[in-house]
């Protein structure tokens, strides 16, 4: 049996210690203080332990892109400082957000150092130049469709009519197309074929989704444990999945966008999502698309590291951080 939580951390630790080298703190110092600090509380680093084990599944040895990994776990702490803005979320990874503790105009600087950052870092490969551009190119796009995805997550608050199929769009870009660019950059890096890099491309799409629906779960019924503001997404009038089904339903949310709610009170409109059965039916749904996720991996050649693979696909969806 694999032990996904030991052979993620075995990986995240030289994740750990490239960030350590590739990150370092600079002059002005606050800035970098501020740039830091969220990149050093942690987290779960799935993405660049992705981009480990999908360069595993290839049969190639990662020291030479090691730098991607951690590029794409800079993106996404960027990405997690300005989105905490946005949510107006006080903490992350057990500790302040970085515009809590530094204040929004450092935050905003904090997030797009991160950003440009990880593209000198990426250049840091050692693959043919042809490869580089081309991962270049799709992390660059990437990024846009997160910023795209971000602005939909937005808007839908405002929105009194979102249904499933413009959640799925939505958290597609906002964040299943960082954990595709995650399984897929090694393939591109190392010049493999277009097939292989799709197949790598949809594996990480898939899980992506319902590795979102799972977070939105956990906003749910985390509480403590995930580190992070929990019922935050009620306050704030966020069309989860799992309330778009509640209102498909006729289910009613005192507090839905009311921006701000007592414990009890979120509490009681939880229970009422578990009752009308729409968690479950998110859970179900995040389930689907990681069994359709798999069934990508068929391209690849049968190895250990592909099992790996499909074993941390389940883990997206079943953790309870
Ligand atoms: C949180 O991602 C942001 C989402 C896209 C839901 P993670 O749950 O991977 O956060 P960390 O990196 O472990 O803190
Ligand atoms: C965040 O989605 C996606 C990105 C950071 C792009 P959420 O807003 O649900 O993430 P958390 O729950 O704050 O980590
Ligand atoms: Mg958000
Ligand atoms: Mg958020
Ligand atoms: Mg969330």
């Amino acid at each position: 049996m694999l032990d996904v939580k030991s052979e993620v951390a075995k990986r995240a630790e030289v994740v750990n210690e490239a960030i350590s080298n590739y990150l370092p703190i600079k002059s002005p110092e606050g800035l970098y203080k501020a740039t830091r600090h969220l990149i050093n509380a942690g987290g779960k680093r799935l993405r660049p332990v992705l981009v480990l084990i999908s360069t595993e599944a290839l049969g190639k040895d990662w020291t030479k892109i090691l730098p991607a990994a951690v590029a794409i776990e800079t993106i996404h702490n960027f990405t997690l400082i300005h989105d905490d803005i946005m949510d107006r979320d006080e903490y992350r990874r057990g500790v302040s957000t970085v515009h809590k503790l530094f204040g929004e105009p450092t935050a905003i600087l904090a997030g797009d150092t991160l950003f440009a950052e990880a593209f000198e870092i990426l250049t840091k490969c050692e693959v043919e130049a042809k490869n580089l551009v081309k991962a270049v190119e799709l992390l660059s796009k990437v990024c846009v469709n997160i910023c795209e995805g971000q602005y939909l997550d937005m808007s839908f608050e405002e929105e009194k009519f979102v249904n499933e199929q413009d959640y799925i769009e939505m958290v597609k870009k906002k964040t299943a197309v960082l954990i595709a660019a995650s399984t897929s950059l090694p393939a591109i890096l190392f010049g493999e074929s277009e097939k292989i890099i799709n197949a790598l491309w949809n594996f990480g799409l898939y899980c992506g989704i319902g590795f979102q629906i799972q977070d939105d779960v956990l906003d749910l019924v985390g509480k403590e444990k995930i580190g992070k503001d929990w019922g935050s997404d009620i306050v704030e009038g966020k069309k989860t999945l799992i309330v778009i089904n509640a209102f498909e339903k006729g289910v009613e949310l005192e507090i839905f966008g009311k921006g701000e709610a007592s414990k009890e009170e979120i509490e009681k409109a939880v229970k009422k999502l578990e009752e009308c059965g729409a968690i479950d039916y998110a859970k179900n749904k995040a389930k689907e698309y990681v069994e359709k996720a798999k069934k990508e991996l068929d391209t690849l050649k049968d190895s250990k590291s592909k099992e790996l693979l499909k074993a941390i696909s389940d883990y997206l969806i079943s953790r309870d951080y």
